[in-house]
């Protein structure tokens, strides 16, 4: 492995360890990272002069006044209660070799940390099973609330690495309670199967949390409405990836006015995680001809997660 791959593959580690709830991890030393790196590289591989060259693969030192702080740490503000913030991870890479080891392009770039603390599972269950409460009293949307059997909060894992981000319920999901549990829905449990996960290692949520009646697109105002559920949900949970499922959801998300095609084909930015926008499954199964472009979708951020599938 090479230098900046071992250190682009510890700082994801380290930020999925922070996502994930982790509250302390060690300062992470450079230095030691890329000595640790050089002892796995096979013995013709560094000539004396290539280690201190400034060739791509190896990283710079670091900077006299130690690893640059993160705009998440620093807004994590953790050293104020008296806990110890959670070290960054190195971040020495540049976009371009982030987007060569993954093979995929830049990403737009928007970075921020979730607000507050990462929690830890049990906390997150915890505040997940509040807030489906919560919601299923909601009278936000008078005309929604009475034509509902129930509302589909969303289900899934609570430390996922991916979440994937629909519209609304439909039929079944409303009578079930579940998110993506009709037709599209098994079509959407293939797509995640064909990425190697397990719908169980996921978390699906939809952007509104009651059926629209006649399955309608959602209202402006309806979204709005359970904007603050979709957000506490997200920032929650923290996952490393967010699967926008159609047009409403990714426009949602990512405050955007552009269509699927516009902004499929790049990883966008919401707040720690990376969003990737494809086309929803019911779209899928009406127009089968797009299944293609969903999976190369998946596939870009598969190389960008380091998972291999189908390839
Ligand atoms: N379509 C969605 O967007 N969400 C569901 O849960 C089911 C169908």
């Amino acid at each position: 492995m090479q230098n900046d791959e071992l250190l682009y593959a510890a700082s994801q580690l380290a930020r999925h360890l922070r996502r994930s709830g982790v509250q302390w991890m060690p300062g992470p030393d450079a230095e030691k990272v890329a000595q640790l790196a050089d002892s796995f590289q096979p013995p013709d591989a560094h000539p004396p002069s290539a280690t201190q060259s400034a060739s791509p693969s190896k990283p710079a030192p670091p900077p006299a006044e130690g690893p640059r702080k993160s705009a998440a740490s620093r807004a994590a503000g953790r050293g104020e209660s008296g806990r110890r913030p959670a070290a960054s991870p190195p971040d020495r890479l540049g976009d371009a070799t982030r987007s060569r080891l993954a093979g995929v392009p830049p990403m737009e770039v928007s970075d921020g940390p979730y607000p507050g603390e990462s929690l830890s599972a049990p906390q997150r269950l915890e505040v997940m099973e509040g807030l489906a409460a919560t919601v299923a009293q909601c009278q936000r949307c008078p005309h929604l609330a009475s034509c509902r059997k129930q509302t589909v909060f969303g289900e899934g894992s609570v430390t996922p690495r991916f979440a994937f981000f629909g519209e609304g319920p439909g039929a079944d999901e409303d009578r079930t309670g579940r998110p993506f549990v009709g037709r599209a829905g098994q079509l959407l449990t293939k797509m995640i199967e064909a990425c190697t996960l397990r719908r169980d290692d996921v978390y699906i949520l939809n952007t509104v949390k009651c059926r629209p009646p006649g399955n309608r697109n959602p209202e402006p105002t309806e979204i709005e409405n359970c904007r603050e559920y979709f957000t506490t949900q997200l920032s929650t949970l923290r996952p490393e990836y967010v699967v926008c499922l159609g047009a409403i959801a990714a426009q949602t998300l990512l405050q955007s006015k552009l269509s699927v095609g516009r902004l499929r084909g790049k990883l966008h930015r919401y707040f720690d995680s990376k969003v990737l926008v494809t086309y929803h499954p019911a779209y899928l199964l009406r127009n089968p001809s797009a299944k293609r472009a969903a999976w190369e979708d998946l596939q870009l951020m598969l190389r960008d997660a380091g998972i291999r599938a189908g390839q």
